[in-house]
């Protein structure tokens, strides 16, 4: 008879029969999944478990600070690493959205080895490993040409000679989300949309800079804070902004701008495969871009994308 309080009860016990007296170390990324999972694993096992997180400087406007006091709350032993910098530097210069990923990834693996080295006691590997990632894990090694490299699956070094722990990895997002309120997670994490490991790299579109960081992360918040106004931030799968390599003129007061475009980008979706543009009103699409375009500056012109997937994707990247 299955119901998530038994698979919860199973999951714990297996936990602990598996990890005995040893420690478990995991990333946690400040998404549903690695959350769920650092708080199923410290209900077993309590702080022989720590979770890693890793700043990599492409997080949203006060990402760290929310992630570190949903744990703090939460009583989850965390290990925070600020490796801005790093990401920073070895991003540096570069627009193709497939390095992007790749240095991304390879740096991820770096922080994270040198941080397990700290634990070098600990056996095991927890990982947020879901069933359509193994599912499409698995598609994307076909013949046909991967689409994009998500490094969400299998994305750490099998060489750090880690045993995997993946307790989710029987259970699709909707029921993570239920077995993420059983272990007392707050409504509002549960429901974030979902956000790609690569970041804001991933929106910009062409070079990384501090300042295009900073332009993004304050147009993105605005988005984010007037769709969650308007109570329609759960009706929608994923909003975001993406900031474009292009400029435009404007007029402020009386003088003439050239400065940035951003994009909004709005789907509806029921798990990401495939998506449609959100059919936001136009009256709140107008208060955003007002907002944005007095508030953030660098940015004179905001434009909603309308595209589906296919054949577009929900990134631009
Ligand atoms: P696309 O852009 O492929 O996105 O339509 C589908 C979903 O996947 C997310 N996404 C990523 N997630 N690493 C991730 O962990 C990535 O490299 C990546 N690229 C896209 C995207 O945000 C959407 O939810």
């Amino acid at each position: 008879n299955w119901n998530m309080g038994n698979f919860l009860t199973q999951q714990i016990e297996k936990i602990k029969q598996t990890v005995k007296d040893k420690r478990v170390i995991g990333a946690v990324s400040g998404g549903v999944d690695s959350s769920v999972v650092a708080v199923l694993m410290n209900k077993a096992i309590g702080d022989r478990f720590v979770g890693v997180f890793v700043n990599t400087g492409l997080l949203r406007k006060n990402e760290p600070e929310y992630v570190l006091n949903l744990f703090k709350k939460l009583n989850v032993n965390i290990r925070y690493e600020d490796a801005s910098e790093l990401f920073l530097e070895r991003l540096k210069g570069i627009e193709d959205p497939e390095k992007k990923r790749k240095i991304i990834g390879h740096t991820f693996i770096d922080v994270f080895a040198k941080i397990a080295k700290e634990y070098n006691n600990a056996e095991f590997l927890a990982q947020g490993t879901l069933y359509p990632d193994i599912i499409e894990s698995v598609s994307v090694k076909g013949p046909s040409a991967t689409i994009k490299s998500h490094h969400n699956v299998g994305g750490l070094p099998k060489d750090l000679n880690f045993k995997l722990i993946e307790p989710l990895r029987e259970l699709f997002k909707d029921e993570v989300r239920q077995l993420g309120r059983q272990l007392g997670i707050d409504e509002e994490f549960i429901n974030r949309h979902p956000f790609p490991g690569p970041g804001l790299a991933i929106r910009i579109i062409g070079k990384i800079t501090k300042e295009r960081l900073k332009i993004l992360r304050e147009a993105d918040a605005i988005l984010i804070e007037e769709i969650k106004k308007a109570n329609i931030y759960n009706d929608i799968w994923q909003a975001f902004a993406v900031l474009l390599p292009v400029s435009s003129v404007g007029v402020m007061g009386d003088k003439r701008t050239y400065e940035n475009v951003l994009a909004i980008r709005a789907v509806d979706s029921v798990d990401g495969m495939t998506a449609n543009f959100s059919k936001i009103d136009y009256e709140l699409l107008g208060k955003i871009s007002s907002r944005i375009i007095n508030e953030v500056e660098g940015i004179n012109r905001v434009v909603y994308d309308i595209s589906s997937k296919p054949p577009a994707t929900i990134e631009w990247e």
